[in-house]
């Protein structure tokens, strides 16, 4: 191991935005630990993060939940910052599934931060959503733009756990936490060994049409074409998953420099952008070259009409933008689908 570099605990980093938070900190000049209990990951995706950083990443299978098993993880390894990404995400699974839902989210970060306290590693980034601010009366959301009443047990989890960093700092003055607050991140990375990888029939949109395109489902379904936007269908603020990734070197950066302004942050991590559904389906077909085979359906109960975000905040505090375009990224999403489908 080399001594010199500073370390970054990953407690989720074998899933989708870990493995690549896990390549962009490593190219950063960073070291990183990985810890996943593979629940909804798999150890593909760290072999992905070995293969193209050509570093032998060390990699703990714990689950967060057990605080003994992450405790150990503390004792072998001195890393000062966290990022936590161990969570389950689906709005639909967390209504059917309440219990887990808050045990798993809440508990595996509860664990962390008392671990982070005791121990004095003092920095933590916590990944949360969009999903915190509801349906918000203004567009885009600004980071004062508040929070509305969680209509789901998941995005509940997502403000407990805001609350949960935010208390913490307060009363421990030296442990220092971000909340970033991730829009709608899309893509892989272009060398196509790590991107999105849903269990079972996926529920967000661009892994449904890379699928679609595969041939593995065959009709993707719209929710919706009778919204009041310009093409009736709902708008996102969709963010690429590399340039998502580089938000969290930024706010490690920053956590270990000394340069926040106050004991707890928060950033809106997005393009700053509104793209439709209809949109983003379009530009998927153009820059592919591919014909998805759609179809309009009823609206997805839940669903917010339009969704972006104002990010001159994480430009101004973290020096972060994002930089890729949504053609790159929706030809990146392509390419991962059709190497995992051995196209
Ligand atoms: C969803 C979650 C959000 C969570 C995020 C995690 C809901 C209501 N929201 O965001 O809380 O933080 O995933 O990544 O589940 N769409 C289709 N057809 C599909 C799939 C989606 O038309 O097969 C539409 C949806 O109606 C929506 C848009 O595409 O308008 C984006 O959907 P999705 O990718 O699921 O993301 P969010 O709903 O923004």
């Amino acid at each position: 191991m080399d001594k010199g570099k500073e370390q970054v605990l990953i407690c989720g980093g074998a899933g989708y935005i870990g493995s690549h938070t896990a390549v962009a900190l490593i190219e950063a000049g960073y070291e990183v630990v990985i810890v996943d209990n593979l629940s909804r990951s798999s150890l593909d995706m760290v072999e992905g993060v070995r293969r193209i950083t050509g570093v032998e990443v060390p990699f703990e299978r714990v689950d967060c939940c057990d605080k003994d098993a992450l405790a150990e993880v503390f004792e072998r390894y001195p890393f000062r910052s966290a990022i936590h990404f161990a969570a389950y995400k689906s709005v639909g699974e967390s209504i059917e599934k309440p219990i887990e839902y808050y045990h798993n989210n809440v508990t595996s970060l509860l664990n962390l931060v008392e671990l982070m306290v005791e121990r004095g590693r003092n920095n933590l980034i916590f990944s949360s959503s969009a999903t915190v601010y509801g349906e918000s009366d203004t567009l885009p959301v600004t980071e004062e733009t508040p929070r509305k009443e969680a209509t789901n047990p998941y995005g509940h989890t997502k403000q407990i756990c805001e609350d949960l960093v935010s208390d913490a700092t307060v009363a421990h003055p030296q442990f220092r936490g971000v909340s970033l607050r991730y829009f709608k991140p899309i893509g892989a990375h272009p060398s196509a060994l790590i991107g999105e990888m849903p269990i079972g029939v996926p529920t967000n949109l661009v892994p449904y049409i890379t699928q679609t395109a595969a041939g593995v489902r065959e009709c993707l379904s719209i929710f919706g074409n009778d919204y009041p936007t310009p093409d009736g269908t709902c708008i996102r603020d969709f963010i690429d998953i590399n340039d998502l990734a580089e938000a969290h070197v930024a706010a490690i950066d920053r956590l270990i420099a000394g340069r926040n302004r106050s004991g707890y942050e928060v950033y809106n991590i997005a393009t700053g952008r509104g793209t439709s559904v209809l949109q983003l389906v379009e530009t998927f077909e153009r820059e592919n070259g591919v014909r998805l085979n759609y179809r309009v359906e009823k609206r997805r109960e839940g669903d917010v009409v339009a969704m972006w975000a104002d990010a001159t905040l994480a430009h101004k505090e973290l020096g972060w933008k994002a930089t890729r375009t949504l053609e790159e990224t929706l030809r990146a999403a392509w390419a991962w689908e059709k190497r995992v489908r051995g196209i």
